[in-house]
């Protein structure tokens, strides 16, 4: 991280604002009515006590300065021109500057909270829980016998079943098929609810459409895969109070007795190099060797057993992206006709959703994500969406526009499944 001009003047900027109502709210000044009616109060962020994370925004340039940041344990979460906004535990935060990094503002969990807390499911009821998603995933079950079987693929470290849905008319149980097969994944981090409603909402959309021509050829050619909720324990608890936790990580209770190893790090592929920390408490901890985690393990068993995976899909919140491998090297894929598919898919997904197409480590550098692990071991296509919004709490009402969206690309995806290489001549 280079001081520059504009950091200081971001710096300055940021120092001016923190200042202003909230600080004189958190002085304990007695106010006569509340300046806006979204701000909490101190009793409606108990449940957030003992969290010692921060929401920070820092000088970051390019795709370097993000590497390193996340290496540093930071949670990025929003992107700018010059800077970046995310989480980050008060131990790691506490040494940014000494590894050359400008905090242009921070505010404490609890800070953050008061202003942009949103309650659940009250306020967002539309949004699936865990039972609930469940519920919804046996009715569809129920209601398509001849085409789906509902199975588990593992537990979570806190015994919840991780439940899939196979859509698949000629083959049932988990016996393995020969036909291409497609795997659409949801809720790797707890606080991206939006992901279960896009996977649940596919599920939906082609059990509701199997007589339709199209649906109905991928239905009769195809082994299609939907587990919307690969980290149930961390999308529980993330709301368990009925208020937002922003819980990104899943529940495994670390040495330190910090919660959590991030998923999308703990996959073995260059696990727990660049953009990825060793310290249990960042946001971005890798666990304490690739695989550790029953989530992942169940993934990787199940993507392991099935020969015939071709595409994959891992649906994250938010940003409007869709990402291919590397994630993990800054460097594009050596391999040039893989190349030409990854892209050829990133154009025909984003024609429907208006993404922003690109190489997931021109955003960043990560390693261990699932992504690079699933292309470099098994050679699937495999992708990472991040959805859209401007929050990890969008509300409801854009549930079925992101649904519409997101559905349409992965039909499109179900449309290359076949033989992607298609796409390469
Ligand atoms: N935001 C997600 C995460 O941090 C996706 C990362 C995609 N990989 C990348 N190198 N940009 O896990
Ligand atoms: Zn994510």
């Amino acid at each position: 991280m280079k001081i520059t001009l504009h950091a200081f003047l971001l710096f300055s900027l940021a120092s001016a604002a923190a200042a202003g109502p909230f600080e004189q709210l958190r002085g304990g000044l007695e106010l006569p009515s509340a300046p806006e009616p979204s701000l909490k109060t101190e009793a409606d962020i108990q449940y957030l006590q003992g969290d010692s994370r921060y929401w920070v925004t820092v000088a970051a340039d390019d795709k370097y300065d993000r590497t390193a940041l996340l290496s540093a344990g930071m949670d990025i979460v929003e992107i700018g021109k010059y800077t970046v906004s995310g989480f980050i535990a008060k131990v790691e935060m506490d040494q940014l500057a000494a590894k050359g990094f400008i905090v242009t503002s921070r505010q404490s969990i609890q800070e953050y909270a008061k202003k942009h807390l949103k309650d659940f499911p009250a306020a967002d009821a539309a949004y699936h829980n865990y039972k609930e998603t469940v519920e919804l995933l046996q009715k569809l079950a129920a209601d398509n016998p001849a085409e789906t079987t509902l199975f588990s693929i593992g537990k979570t470290i806190e015994g919840r079943d991780i439940w899939c849905l196979r859509i698949n008319p000629a083959e049932k149980g988990e016996t393995p098929s020969a036909r291409p097969a497609a795997f659409f994944m949801g809720n790797h981090h707890g606080r991206e609810h939006l992901t279960n409603e896009v996977a649940l909402g596919l599920a939906s959309h082609l059990l509701a459409r199997k007589n339709d021509p199209e649906i109905k050829k991928y239905l009769e050619t195809l082994d299609i895969y939907i587990a919307p909720m690969t980290n149930p324990d961390g999308a529980e608890y993330d709301i368990q109070t009925g208020k937002y936790r922003w819980q990104r990580k899943n529940m495994r209770i670390n040495p330190d007795k910090s919660i959590g190893v991030d998923l999308n790090r703990n996959y073995d592929s260059l696990w727990c190099q660049a953009g990825s920390s060793h310290y249990p408490n960042a946001e971005t901890y890798c666990g304490p060797y690739a695989f550790s985690e029953p989530e992942t393990q169940a993934v990787k068993s199940f993507v392991g057993a099935r020969k015939n995976l071709k595409t994959l899909m891992s649906y994250h919140s938010y940003s409007s992206l869709l990402l291919y491998p590397w994630a993990g090297k800054d460097v594009p894929l050596e391999n040039e006709k893989d190349r030409k598919v990854f892209e050829a898919m990133a154009k025909g997904m984003t024609a429907f959703t208006n993404y922003k197409p690109q190489q997931s480590s021109d955003l960043y550098v990560a390693t261990g994500d699932t992504t690079d692990w699933a292309y470099s071991t098994a050679g699937i296509f495999s992708f990472t969406t991040e959805l859209e919004g401007t929050t990890f709490y969008p509300g409801a009402a854009i549930i079925d526009k992101a649904v519409s969206k997101n559905v349409k690309a992965a039909v499109y995806l179900l449309s290359v499944t076949n033989d992607p290489y298609q796409l390469a001549k």
